[in-house]
């Protein structure tokens, strides 16, 4: 019984965060462009998505992952971190990436005009969220040479990522191209609950959880 419920929590997290992510971005009804343009603009959703669902396989989403070891839902967690951070540091590299293939486009000139965009808010929270990005993936790979208890360092890593998702969510909505209402919602509802569960572990802690 156990095993049976571990391998459903596992179709219904790829069938959320991967599954529907996809689905809904084949039903969105923007113009098609190249085949590498699509193909980086899909590797970004799904690592995105990817973000969101960190939110669920760490300890305040404990309810639903009681079947599971703790320690394999941290590797899970450790590596799709590692692997979707690493994607989306890429990210705004891979936008140009597809103008090396077309002809006549300055391509550094388009990299540095589209990250010095400061008139574009959703530009500027891309940037803020990049960044916020890069320090949650550096202080997870030096967790171990900081100076702080790892509980601090839990509380730190919770409260940044809740940063990081915000501005993210409002980057990709304000700017993704196959960022209908529908994907709107998704990502919005994610975001929210797994925000809400994280701060629930946090206000309401249980003996087991804090
Ligand atoms: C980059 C590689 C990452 C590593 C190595 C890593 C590692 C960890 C570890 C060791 C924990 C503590 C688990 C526990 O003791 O319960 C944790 C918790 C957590 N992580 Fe990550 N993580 C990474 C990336 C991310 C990202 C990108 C996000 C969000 C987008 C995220 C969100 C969270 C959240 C919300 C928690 C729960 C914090 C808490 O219970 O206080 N992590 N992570
Ligand atoms: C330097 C920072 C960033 C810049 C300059 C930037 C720029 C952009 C631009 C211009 C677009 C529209 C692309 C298009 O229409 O083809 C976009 C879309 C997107 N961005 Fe960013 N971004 C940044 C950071 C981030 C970060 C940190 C994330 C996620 C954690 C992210 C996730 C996305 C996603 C998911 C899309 C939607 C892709 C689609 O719908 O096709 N971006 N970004």
């Amino acid at each position: 019984m156990e095993n049976k419920l571990k391998t459903y929590n596992r179709i219904a997290a790829v069938v959320a965060f991967i599954g529907l992510p996809i689905f809904l971005w084949t039903l969105s009804d923007v113009p098609s462009r190249t085949f590498l343009k699509d193909a980086i603009s899909l590797l970004t959703l799904i690592a995105f998505s990817c973000m969101l669902m960190q939110f669920y396989l760490a300890r305040s989403n404990n309810k639903l992952l009681k079947v599971h070891r703790m320690g394999s839902v941290m590797k899970w967690h450790k590596a799709i971190g590692y692997v979707f951070v690493t994607v989306l540091l890429f990210h705004p590299l891979l936008i140009v990436v597809p103008r090396y293939f077309e002809a006549g486009i300055e391509r550094e000139e388009a990299f540095v005009r589209m990250i010095t965009t400061f008139d574009n808010p959703g530009i500027v929270l891309g940037l803020i969220a990049w960044c916020l990005m890069l320090i949650l993936g550096l202080t997870s790979m030096l967790r171990k040479q900081l100076p702080i208890t790892y509980k601090t360092w839990r509380i730190f890593h919770g409260i940044l990522s809740i940063a990081f998702i915000v501005c993210a969510s409002w980057h990709v909505i304000m700017l993704g191209r196959h960022i209908d209402m529908a994907m709107t919602l998704f990502m919005l509802t994610a975001a929210t609950i797994g925000i809400f569960l994280l701060l629930r572990n946090y206000f309401l802690p249980t003996p087991k959880n804090a």
